[in-house]
């Protein structure tokens, strides 16, 4: 099973292609926000990456994060833990003053995953 390492919360086993959202929330107990519910829209997910920044993105993550303007970041919602990753969880309820973290996202990549070259 691949390890997911959190600065500052430590590493956890994650099923083999979850997605690192829910990982995030559910392995790790992560607060994490995910406020489109996983839809690559609100980029509430998004995570820094230490080590293990995949080389490929979905379509839907790379065009959210040029609209935004965004580097350095990446969505956790449109990312599957395939191999050993490290990250900082960067975007979390506590402190957002939002009222929750969002609707929960679905096991699979929403819209569909077409996948490009980072
Ligand atoms: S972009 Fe909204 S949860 Fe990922």
């Amino acid at each position: 099973m691949p390890k997911l390492t959190i600065e500052g919360a430590g590493e956890f086993e994650v099923p083999e292609g979850k997605r690192l959202v829910l990982a995030l929330e559910q392995e790790a107990g992560i607060d994490q926000l995910h406020a489109c519910g996983g839809h690559a829209r609100c980029t509430t997910c998004r995570v820094e990456f230490i080590a293990g920044e995949p080389d490929r993105m979905t379509v839907a993550e790379r065009d959210v994060l040029a609209a935004r303007g965004l580097a350095g970041v990446r969505l956790s919602c449109q990312i599957v833990c395939d191999h050993d990753m490290t990250v900082r969880a960067i975007s979390r309820l506590a402190g957002s003053g939002r009222k929750d973290a969002g609707h929960e996202p679905a096991a699979q990549i929403e819209p569909p995953a077409e996948w490009v070259e980072k």
